[in-house]
C-alpha cells in the first residue's frame, strides 16, 4: 500500500511525539528535551531522551531512536502501515478514501448511525423535559437557577419514571435492538432484557466540537446515589478526547479557557458569562485533552473544585498542559466548593475577579509541595529548595528559568544568586553524557566501535538542527558531499535543502527512511553531543569539526583524483587553503 509523503508528513506532524511517547513511558523534562527509563532496554538510570523541537527520540545508552513512527514500530512490532493507521485515528487524520477496508467502511457506517440515534434520543429527552410529565425535572432544573434560554442552549432534557420509555420509542422509529445496545442507551440483564439505562432523571447531552451528541450524562434529581450516571464508551464517545462545553467554548473570544469538573459547573459558568468554560466531567484531564485545548488556546484556567480531590486533579493536570504547550493558571474557589456554588453565592464580579487573581500553576506547585517540608527546620527548608531547584532546571528557556527564579527569591525571601546556583547544579547533574551507566550496561549497548570522522559528521548535523543560525557559516565550508558516509549524505542533502527553505524539520528526515536500522543511524545523526564545559569550548569543538569533515572529504578527493586532472588538483589546494582560514572563523551559537 503507497502513501503519499504529504499524508505521512501530516500523520508525524499532528502526532507529537512527547505526547505519544507519554503514553508509555513516565518522561520528565530536562532542559530542551524530556528523560525517560529506555523502552528498549535495561537501565536504571534515564538515557532515553524526546526531542520536542526535533520530534525524535534518541537513546543515548543503547542508540535506539527514530520519529514517532519508528517507536510504534518498534515498540508495538507495527509495520508501517500499522503505525501510520493507528497515529492517523489518534489525531484524526483520515486516510484517503482507497484505503478504507471493508471493515473500516463498516465502522464508519455504525459511527454514523449511532450518532443518529444519540440525536433522536435527546430530542425525546429535551421534549419529555417540556412536557406535563417532565414538571418535576423542570422545577429542579428552575430550583438550580437555570434559566430556559440555558436549559435550551445545553439541550437539557429529561428520561422519564419508567424504564423502558427510550426503548419502545426507539423500537417504533425502526431502530434494530443491535444498534440500540452500540449507542450505549440501553442496559441488558436476562430477566428483563433490554431496557433503558437512563431513567426519571436529568439529562445533559454531551455534544463533540460540532454539536454533535455523542452521549449523555444524567442526575437524580436529589441526593440518591449514584448521583450521576453516563454513557459508556461507544465507537462516537471516547471522555478521554471531548471536553464538555468546548462546542460552544471554542467560538468565545477569551484569551484562556476555564477548565472545571462538572456539568453543573460548566453550565453555571456559560449562564454568568463565562462561555468559555469546559470540563472534564469526572474523569482525570488526559493528554488528548491538553492537545485538544492547545487546538483553541494557549491558556488555560483552572477551576477545578476546593477540595483535596481538585488540588490533586489540578496539580496532575498542570504537568499535561504543560507538555501540549498550554501555560496554565490555577483559581482560588475558597471558601466555596465549586464554580457553581462560588457564583451563586457571590456573583458574576466577584468570579471575575478570582480569574484576574489566579495564580500561575508553577507557584501554585510550589506551595503544596511546601505542605511536604517544614519550613522551621534548616534541613527540611534546604531541601525544599533543593526540590525547587529541580522543578526549575525543567524549564526549557534560560529566562524561563531565570524569571522563576526570580519569582521564587521574591516569594520565599531568598538570595536570587543562592537559588541560580542551585539550579544550574541540577542543569550539570541532568547532560545526558554524565548520566551514569553500568559498565555491564555499556557493554551490552555499545556494539560499535565509534569512528572518529563519523562522530564529527554527527556533531556538525546535530548542531545543524539546534541552531539553524550556524547554516550560513557551516555551509560555506561543508557541502553534503563531504559526508563520505552514504547515508549521512542523504541526511545532510534533505537537511541543507530544509535549511536553505527556513524549514527545518528532522523528523520529516525520518520519514524518508524504512529501514528501523537506517532510522536509527538517522536518529542518533540528530543527537549527537560533546561534553562542552562552557560555550567558548563549544563553539572549538564546532570548528574542529568543520574542519575534519572538510579535511577528509579533500583527502578522500585526492585519492579519487586522476594524475592527469590538474583542474581537480587546482580545486582542492583551493579548498585547502580555506580551511586554513577556519582558525579565525568567529563562531556565535
Ligand atoms: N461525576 C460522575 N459520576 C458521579 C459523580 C460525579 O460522572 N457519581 C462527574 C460528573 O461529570 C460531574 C463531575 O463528575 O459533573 C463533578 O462531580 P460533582 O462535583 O459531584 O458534581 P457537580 O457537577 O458539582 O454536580 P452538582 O452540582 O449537581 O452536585
Ligand atoms: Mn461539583
Amino acid at each position: 500500500m503507497y502513501y503519499s509523503d504529504d499524508i505521512v508528513e501530516e500523520v508525524r506532524a499532528r502526532n507529537d511525539i512527547v505526547d505519544v511517547i507519554s503514553g508509555y513511558v513516565k518522561l520528565q523534562r530536562r532542559g530542551s528535551s524530556y528523560f525517560g527509563l529506555c523502552p528498549f532496554h535495561n537501565e536504571k538510570s534515564p538515557s532515553f531522551s524526546v526531542s520536542p523541537s526535533k520530534q525524535m527520540y534518541y537513546c543515548f545508552g543503547c542508540g535506539a531512536g527514530g520519529n514517532v513512527f519508528t517507536f510504534l514500530m518498534e515498540y508495538e512490532n507495527y509495520t508501517f502501515p500499522e503505525a501510520l493507521k493507528v497515529l492517523a485515528d489518534r489525531a484524526g487524520v483520515s486516510l484517503p478514501e482507497v484505503e478504507y477496508s471493508e471493515e473500516a467502511k463498516k465502522q464508519r457506517d455504525l459511527k454514523s448511525a449511532v450518532l443518529e440515534v444519540n440525536k433522536m434520543a435527546a430530542k425525546y429527552f429535551y421534549y419529555q423535559l417540556r412536557a406535563p410529565q417532565g414538571e418535576k425535572a423542570m422545577e429542579y432544573l428552575k430550583g438550580r437557577a437555570l434559566s430556559d434560554e440555558t436549559m435550551r442552549r445545553f439541550g437539557l432534557g429529561y428520561a422519564g419514571p419508567y424504564s423502558d420509555e427510550l426503548y419502545r420509542y426507539l423500537k417504533k422509529k425502526g431502530i434494530s435492538e443491535e444498534l440500540m445496545k452500540e449507542s450505549g442507551l440501553m442496559s441488558v440483564n436476562e430477566r428483563q432484557g433490554m431496557y433503558d439505562k437512563f431513567w426519571n432523571r436529568v439529562m445533559f447531552p454531551i455534544m463533540d466540537i460540532n454539536g454533535k451528541v455523542i452521549g449523555f450524562g444524567g442526575r437524580v434529581m436529589g441526593d440518591a446515589k449514584p448521583k450521576y450516571l453516563n454513557s459508556p464508551e461507544t465507537v462516537i464517545f471516547d471522555k478521554s478526547r471531548n471536553l464538555y462545553g468546548l462546542h460552544i467554548a471554542r467560538t468565545s473570544r477569551k484569551k484562556y479557557i476555564l477548565v472545571c469538573e462538572g456539568y453543573m459547573d460548566v453550565i453555571s459558568m456559560h449562564q454568568a458569562g463565562f462561555t468559555n468554560a469546559v470540563a472534564s466531567l469526572g474523569t482525570a484531564l488526559t493528554s488528548q485533552h491538553a492537545s485538544l485545548l492547545k487546538r483553541y488556546t494557549d491558556e488555560v484556567i483552572l477551576t477545578y473544585d476546593s477540595d483535596e480531590a481538585g488540588i490533586k486533579a489540578a496539580l496532575r493536570a498542570i504537568p499535561l498542559l504543560k507538555a501540549a504547550g498550554v501555560s496554565t493558571k490555577v483559581l482560588h474557589m475558597d471558601p466555596y466548593k465549586d464554580p457553581d456554588e462560588f457564583i451563586k453565592a457571590l456573583g458574576t464580579d466577584a468570579f471575575q475577579e478570582r480569574i484576574d487573581q489566579a495564580e500561575n500553576s508553577f507557584l501554585f506547585e510550589l506551595s503544596i509541595l511546601q505542605k511536604d517540608y517544614d519550613m522551621k527546620d534548616p534541613e527540611s527548608k534546604t531541601r525544599f529548595f533543593q526540590a525547587v531547584a529541580a522543578k526549575i532546571a525543567e524549564f526549557e528557556l534560560e529566562i524561563e528559568r531565570e524569571n522563576y527564579i526570580e519569582a521564587v527569591a521574591e516569594k520565599y525571601q531568598i538570595s536570587f544568586d543562592g537559588m541560580r546556583k542551585m539550579v544550574m547544579n541540577c542543569l550539570m547533574q541532568g547532560v545526558p553524557l554524565r548520566a551514569k551507566t553500568t559498565s555491564a550496561e555499556r557493554r551490552q549497548v555499545r556494539p560499535e566501535k565509534e569512528d572518529g570522522i563519523l562522530k564529527s559528521m554527527r556533531l556538525l548535523l546535530t548542531w545543524l538542527s539546534e541552531y539553524p543560525g550556524l547554516y550560513k557559516t557551516v555551509s560555506a565550508y561543508v557541502k553534503p558531499e563531504d559526508f563520505t558516509d552514504e547515508l549521512y549524505k542523504e541526511v545532510a542533502e534533505m537537511l541543507y535543502e530544509q535549511l536553505e527553505k527556513g524549514e527545518l524539520n528532522p523528523a520529516r528526515i525520518i520519514n524518508h527512511f524504512t529501514d528501523p536500522q537506517q532510522q536509527r543511524t538517522a536518529a542518533q545523526i540528530f543527537n549527537t553531543k560533546v561534553r562542552a564545559e562552557s560555550q567558548a569550548e563549544q563553539e572549538k569543538a564546532i570548528r574542529e569539526s568543520i574542519y575534519k569533515v572538510v579535511n577528509h572529504g579533500i583527502t578522500q578527493k585526492t585519492k579519487e583524483l586522476g594524475a592527469a586532472d590538474i583542474q581537480g588538483l587546482q580545486k582542492l589546494i583551493e579548498a585547502r587553503k580555506r580551511l586554513q582560514e577556519l582558525g579565525r572563523l568567529h563562531i556565535s551559537l
